[in-house]
């Protein structure tokens, strides 16, 4: 067991819960940090206020070496090293909005100036290329008094989880990557990580940043590449899943993330790409490619719309079903859904919409208040029409006879079964 440290986490949304509850599970001291009292005292129920499978276990597991407080200042002053985790959202044209994480540093910067020895603040959320060094550096020398790299320590440790599988993903990573400007804060970094087995890669800190926005800046390529690809096959009646079965073989290439369907959603990839198409115009550069990226993803839902209307030529007053409202499965996070748009459409054409999912329908209600949501999947199928938007488990097992389904995410026993079947892209 390397050092236990004492660890502080400003944001305990789902990356600073799961970071947080993960080093406890390794035998390290947290203090979790939160604006939100509500969060805060959910934290120590063991209850995050979000949905994501094994972190409530986890943080009862490991209860004794948990603590959580909206007080930043006695958290830093408690503990070794501090995680941002707070969220980084878009302003309205797309760029980054670093006020959340500004604020943060402030907060922390004025408890440095407290601090009599060493300590590392270290970057969870995800920020552009030279934030840290525009923003945080700024903001937390101004309240600390202080000098980076000299009298506190400060570096980048990007997060790659994917919500649904957060645990699993952070606790056995394909890498982790540090981006650092000096040895102190290098070494807190190798400790803390000290248990992974994984390539650990150490970059400087833009460096780091960059490499978090590359990848997700591929996938979501992947994903509007595999659509319009997927576009082309369905209008040849091929199926583009088993098209990029063959084409996943190809050890260039890779066999995942080939999602060919109604486009990516979530609270990552919509407003990271739309970040670093922000940055590449501020630095005179055109993203053409990343621009194409975002198109292809807009337009998805709505093809979802038009193969209904094949089948169903006015939908003015008709019962349409949707089943699945988060963004993907395994989740209660509905950001960026590609639900909302296209029930946006449904309402607009004069639909009545009936909506299902396990866990999201709660936080759909404050989007769309006055659409009617059923008690189970079963409830929705007695629509005039499904649209399966969500590939949730429990939809793989319903009775689709009869049904007229349009597939955003091929469900092999509806495309097998429907009485009239339409898959996005095949
Ligand atoms: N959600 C993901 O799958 C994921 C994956 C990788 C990286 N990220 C990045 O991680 C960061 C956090 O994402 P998230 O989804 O966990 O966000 P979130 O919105 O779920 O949670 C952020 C939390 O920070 C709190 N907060 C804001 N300002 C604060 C302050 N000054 N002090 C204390 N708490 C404060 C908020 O109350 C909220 O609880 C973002 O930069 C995001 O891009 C997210």
């Amino acid at each position: 067991m390397p050092n236990r440290m004492k660890i502080s986490i400003i944001g305990t949304g789902y990356v600073g819960t799961v970071t947080g509850a993960c080093f406890a599970e390794l035998g390290h001291h947290v203090v979790f940090v939160d604006i939100s009292p509500q969060r805060v005292a959910g934290i120590l129920k063991g209850d995050p206020g979000f949905y994501e499978p094994g972190i409530g276990e986890l943080l009862k597991k490991n209860s004794q070496r948990i603590s959580a407080t909206e007080d930043t200042k006695s958290a830093v002053l408690a503990t070794d090293c501090t995680f941002i985790a707070v969220n980084t959202p878009s302003c309205a044209d797309g760029s980054l909005d670093t006020t959340y994480i500004e604020k943060a540093s402030e907060q922390i910067g004025s408890a440095l100036r407290e601090t009599p020895g060493w300590h590392t603040v270290i970057v969870k959320s995800t920020v552009l290329p030279g934030t840290i060094e525009k923003i945080l550096v700024p903001a937390l020398e101004r309240t600390s008094g202080k000098r980076a790299y000299v009298d506190f320590g400060l570096c980048t440790n990007p997060e790659f989880l994917k919500e649904g599988c957060a645990i699993e993903d952070f606790l056995h990573t394909d890498r982790v990557i540090f981006g650092v400007h000096e040895e102190k804060s290098q070494r807190i970094l190798e400790d803390l990580y000290a248990s992974f087995s994984c390539p650990k890669i150490v970059t400087s800190l833009k460096t780091a940043e960059m490499i978090k926005y590359t990848s997700n800046a591929f996938l979501s390529t992947k994903i509007s590449f595999s659509n319009e690809i997927g576009n082309i096959c369905k209008a040849l009646e091929i199926d583009s899943r088993s098209v990029f079965e063959g084409v996943g073989l190809d050890s260039r290439i890779g066999p995942h993330f080939f999602r060919s369907g109604i486009g990516f959603g979530g609270s990552c990839f919509p407003k990271d790409i739309n970040a670093l198409i922000a940055l590449a115009k501020e630095e005179q550069v055109n993203p053409v490619l990343l621009n194409a990226v975002v198109s292809v993803n807009e337009s998805q839902p709505e093809r979802m719309i038009a193969l209904l209307k094949r089948h169903m030529h006015d939908l003015n007053h008709k019962k349409i079903g949707v089943l699945g409202l988060s963004f993907k499965p395994d989740t209660d996070d509905i950001r960026e859904s590609r639900a909302i748009p296209i029930i946006h459409s449904l309402l607009s054409e004069g639909s009545c919409v009936m909506a299902y999912d396990p866990v999201a329908i709660e936080h759909f209600k404050t989007i769309f208040p006055s659409i009617s949501y059923a008690a189970s999947a079963e409830e929705v199928l007695s629509s005039d029409a499904v649209l399966i938007v969500t590939e949730w488990d429990e939809f793989k097992h319903l009775d689709y006879r009869e049904k007229l389904v349009i597939d955003g995410r091929k469900i092999k026993k509806a495309q097998e079964e429907a009485k009239i079947y339409e898959g996005v892209c095949w």
